[in-house]
């Protein structure tokens, strides 16, 4: 039931605060310690590359989940498409381990991929929202999101959620390895301040409202740019605004704009850059500064402590490895308030289905 609501992609836009505080209550004990099943830390410890596997939203949960594994426990990780994985499988490492990324865990692209992953007795882990899906019954291990039914076809909940269970993951498995830049990082603070966090951008729901209107209810292309952990969230965002908003928008690398793709820019195109990591902060800005040149209508979504006086939307600080959980969010409501303000469904946009179950 969506009360109150227009639509229910506002309503579980708004649902993820307490979806974070969910996660924290479910995986992380009073003392903050991660509650996982050793037999899946042990699994994925003896993994010598970890395979994650997914398609569109959950994909870019994936490319922000690989990082966290990487940077927390030291373990190369590759993401995939998962109708790409299906059928032009790449060379696997000796020791591989699979993570399957899925709100509905019923994704026949991604199950394509778990049953060949099963026919070969490779382990297995699927993080999905529905308890007792396709994919959590015939993968090894389950992790479940907590976030509560996910109506609109748009994923935004389900989204957050996978990247904070990563995290809570990524923390899990370096501390198990002993590692110490996973003993350093305090995921229980972090999700605590992720939640409240969300709470002020959701609560500033009219700012974003107003710029949706201003820079993108008439332009028929926009383009989100960042790097690093930016341009993984580009990519979210660009796609969050296509399929519900129907504007051609894409994600960019910042750094390739000059490699082919600032051709595209023209007069008043909106360029949004996302800036929340301080090492390649003044490298993004250079880069809006060189669309704006040439006639973009430059908009930025800034982490507070590396914000500048004219950025548009400014987030509150958490930790940089898990700036994406905060620079969706006013990237979900861009997309929201377009798609609304065309007077478009926004729950179910055209062409599309919610749970994907044909290959
Ligand atoms: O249920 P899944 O997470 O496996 O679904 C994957 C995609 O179909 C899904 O994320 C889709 O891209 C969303 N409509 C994006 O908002």
């Amino acid at each position: 039931d969506k009360g109150a609501y227009p639509f229910y992609m506002l309503k579980e836009i708004d649902e993820q605060p307490a979806v974070m505080r969910r996660l924290v209550q479910e995986y992380l004990g009073a003392n903050g310690k991660p509650q996982i099943d050793e037999k899946l830390l042990a699994q994925m410890q003896e993994a010598d590359h970890l395979y994650i596997v997914g398609a569109g939203t959950s994909y870019h949960a994936g490319l922000v989940g690989a990082r966290l594994f990487e940077r927390f426990a030291q373990i190369p990780t590759s993401v995939h498409i998962s109708s790409e994985f299906a059928y032009e499988q790449p060379l696997l490492s000796k020791k591989p381990f699979f993570i399957f990324l899925s709100q509905s865990g019923e994704t026949a692209d991604s199950r394509e991929v778990l049953v060949h992953v099963n026919e070969n007795k490779w382990p297995s882990l699927t993080i999905t929202n529905v308890d007792k899906s396709t994919l959590s019954r015939e993968a090894t291990h389950t992790l479940l999101l907590y976030a509560g039914p996910e109506i609109a076809v748009a994923s935004t909940k389900a989204y957050t959620a996978q990247v904070a269970v990563e995290a809570i993951l990524a923390k899990a498995l370096g501390e198990y390895l002993g590692l110490e830049a996973a003993q350093k990082f305090d995921v229980k603070d972090e999700l605590a301040k992720v939640a409240n966090g969300m709470q002020a951008l959701v609560d500033s729901k009219d700012e974003i409202e107003a710029i949706a209107s201003h820079a993108l209810s008439k332009p028929r292309n926009a383009f989100y740019i960042g790097r690093g952990l930016d341009w993984s969230v580009s990519l979210e965002a660009a796609l969050k605004l296509k399929e519900i908003s129907y504007v051609q928008a894409e994600g960019f690398a910042s750094g390739e704009l000059k490699h082919g793709t600032i051709a595209l820019i023209e007069k008043n195109t909106p360029v949004i850059g996302i800036i929340t990591q301080s090492r390649t902060a003044g490298l993004t800005r250079s880069n809006l500064e060189e669309t704006a040149a040439r006639g973009a209508n430059i908009l930025t979504i800034a982490s507070r402590h590396l914000a500048k006086e004219d950025d548009s939307i400014i987030l509150p600080d958490v930790d940089e490895m898990i700036s994406p959980l905060l620079s969706v969010v006013p990237a979900q409501l861009l997309a929201y308030y377009t798609s609304l303000g065309k007077g478009l469904d926004v729950d179910k946009p055209r062409n599309l289905a919610k749970s994907v179950t044909v290959q």
